[in-house]
């Protein structure tokens, strides 16, 4: 029963008339929303990307149209014809563009049918992610998701605009690749024609842009899918997507300064949004001393303290003797919660004990006098007992306590007791509703060590990458005090979320191969892992650094999606597979025999 289109031509999308066409013959073609019938008159929504315009089927204007239209189900696609008419006094729907009209159809085409769809086009929906996922072509119909997908869309076309603004080439590198080491384990290809050989899905296209500045292009950027098999989350899929950028004869302030920019333009032109510049800088050590993290929220206070000297001979041999290791205790004031009760406690230590806590010492503030009448009496705690009443001024003063309040502690190795204590304040923002709506704190997190100390591997590894410049000030701790050298790397946090990190890469022959071999990574290792890179900055590199951002991230924030999936259009599951398409799949005999490959499906070989 469906018909063809025709010399039919739309006229209007869905979302765009308003009163001012009122008396236009307009043609406009969508999907049923929605289908009313009163009586004489059948009312249906139609809707497109741009919106819904309401349609009315009315007898005495087209009969043929009217009984058609009783034919009509949900998610059937038409062409109608008719005249925009205001609608009746009383009728109006303020809350749509095109509230204030109608169209009287004066002729329709059913352009297709469709099957009952398993849930509702809706934007409030309750229906499960997954069937959502395997009806993706219907999840994407509903408005929110457009929204979203239409706002990334804007979002990369202001990046290529004010990248090429400032003569920035956008410049493709491969797919194909070899692995790069950003961190997470590769996606491998094998290659038919080299059997035993095998391509990697770049993690990012690092080497490539940086020998791009080599061969003397000055400023290269690309919006390019990176590929990680890692553990997912609600912002990490396999494959995602980075604004991708990097500039030759630069410095730090160079690349910050001018991606802030970006940044700034991408929030006032795709949500409307004036960001002050430049966006504060914080250091690393100051982001994980006040926060307890490198990725620091800062949109609210709850910040932590630093108690170890108050507490390093305690009586509390957990205090003691994290301080006596070299550890830290770290404390925050969860203002007014002395009236949490036990299973609040416990469900904050076993957060504490996720991040790799051995517990999280509380005390409640419960009577008047503090700070300086400190009365035993007044510290309901498990461990106020073992606490003199020397360091419980002390405390009290650090955190500023008062009656009524609950303190948190958290002692370990640094790391540890910071990232505990850090997760335990975003739990404890998030119970107390301390998070501002609408608020877009951005800050640049610099400094970071250049090396950490990997204890599984028992070797250096690199904080942000192997080619992250030292800070010159820092190299000749590289032999004494290899922890300590600090890196040219920067990241740009907003809300709490790493939207991007960079950095001023070694452009050093042989300065790079000296932080290889810090990391272990022996000559002949290097050389066949990165040869051409070595090889590369032999040839005359320039100094250069650059950036990646999360595009994804970036666009769910601005979105208020939950998730990233909410800006893909096909995004995987968390077990990294598509419900749509149902990849990955098992694939013939055939196929693995020309890649030289055989299964071993646990016990079993295929
Ligand atoms: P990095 O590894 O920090 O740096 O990645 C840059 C940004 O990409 C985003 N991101 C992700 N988004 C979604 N899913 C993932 N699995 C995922 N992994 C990372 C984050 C992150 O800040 N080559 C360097 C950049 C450089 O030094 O120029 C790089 O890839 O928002
Ligand atoms: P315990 O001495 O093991 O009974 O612990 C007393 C309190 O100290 C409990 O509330 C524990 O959660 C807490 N605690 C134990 N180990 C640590 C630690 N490393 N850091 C902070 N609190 C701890």
């Amino acid at each position: 029963m469906a018909e063809n289109l025709g010399n039919w031509k739309r006229s209007h999308y869905c979302g765009e008339l308003t009163g001012s066409s009122i008396g236009k013959d307009v043609i406009l073609m969508g999907w049923v929303q929605r289908r009313r019938d009163h009586g004489g008159l059948i009312f249906i929504d139609l809707r497109d990307r741009e919106g819904v315009t309401q349609i009315v089927f009315n007898p005495e204007v087209d009969k043929s149209a009217h009984e058609k239209a009783h034919h009509i189900r949900a998610e059937f696609v038409l062409a109608v014809k008719g005249a925009v008419s205001k609608r009746p006094a009383g009728t109006e729907n303020p809350a749509l563009k095109t509230g204030e009209i109608e169209i009287l159809v004066k002729e329709l085409k059913i352009l297709n049918e469709s099957e009952t769809p398993p849930f509702l086009i809706e934007d409030e929906t309750d229906v499960a992610e997954s069937v959502r996922l395997q009806y993706r072509y219907l999840d994407l119909r509903r408005q929110s998701l457009q929204k979203n997908l239409i706002l990334r869309h804007k979002v990369c076309k202001i990046t290529r605009d004010y990248l090429c603004d400032r003569h920035f080439l956008e410049i493709e590198t491969p797919i194909l690749t070899k692995s790069t080491p950003e961190g997470a384990r590769d996606y491998l290809v094998p290659s038919r024609l080299n059997p035993g050989h095998f391509f990697a899905l770049p993690q990012s296209p690092q080497l490539f842009k940086q020998i791009l500045m080599v061969s003397g292009f000055d400023r290269y950027f690309q919006i390019v899918r990176c590929f990680r098999d890692e553990d997912l989350r609600s912002d990490r899929q396999p494959e995602f997507t980075q604004i991708d950028a990097e500039m030759s004869f630069v410095d730090r302030e160079d690349v910050m300064g001018l991606m802030e920019g970006l940044i700034a333009e991408i929030f006032k032109n795709a949500a409307g949004v004036e960001l002050k510049l430049p966006f504060p800088r914080m250091s690393y050590a100051e982001a994980v001393g006040r926060y307890g993290l490198d990725n620091p929220d800062t949109r609210f206070g709850l910040e932590l303290k630093d108690i170890t000297g108050i507490v390093q001979d305690s009586g509390f041999k957990v205090f003691a003797d994290a301080a006596k290791k070299g550890g830290i205790v770290k404390a925050l004031n969860a203002k007014a919660c002395a009236e949490f009760s036990r299973k609040e406690l416990d469900e904050l230590t076993a957060v504490a004990n996720s991040y790799g806590a051995k517990g999280l010492a509380w005390v409640k503030i419960t009577s008047e006098g503090l700070p300086s009448n400190v009365s035993i009496g007044g510290w309901q705690s498990p461990i106020a007992k073992f606490l003199t009443d020397d360091e419980k001024n002390g405390i009290a003063k650090t955190l500023d306590a008062n009656t009524g309040d609950l303190l948190l502690f958290g002692a370990d190795i640094p790391k540890t007791a910071n990232t505990a204590l850090g997760r335990v304040r975003l739990d404890l923002a998030k119970r107390l509703n301390l998070i501002p709506k609408n608020t877009f704190n951005l800050v640049w997190v610099t400094d970071f060590p250049l090396l950490e100390f990997d204890e599984a591997e028992k070797r250096f590894v690199a904080v942000h990458h192997p080619f992250t410049a030292p800070l010159d000030e820092d190299i000749e701790k590289m032999d004494t005090a290899p922890l300590e050298v600090r890196a040219k790397a920067y990241d740009l946090v907003l809300n709490g979320t790493e939207i991007g990190g960079g950095s001023i890469r070694i452009h050093r022959q042989d300065i790079q191969a000296m932080i290889f071999k810090k990391l272990g990574i022996q000559e002949d290792d290097a050389r066949q892992k990165f040869g051409f890179l070595l090889n590369a900055l032999s040839f005359g590199a320039p100094p250069h650094g650059g950036i990646a951002f999360g595009l994804d991230r970036l666009v769910a924030i601005l979105c208020g999606a939950e998730s990233i999936r909410d800006v893909i259009a096909f995004p995987k599951t968390q077990k990294a597979t598509c419900l749509m398409t149902d990849a990955p799949s098992p694939v013939d005999k055939k196929q693995l025999d020309e890649l030289f490959l055989r299964v071993k499906t646990q016990q079993k070989e295929v």
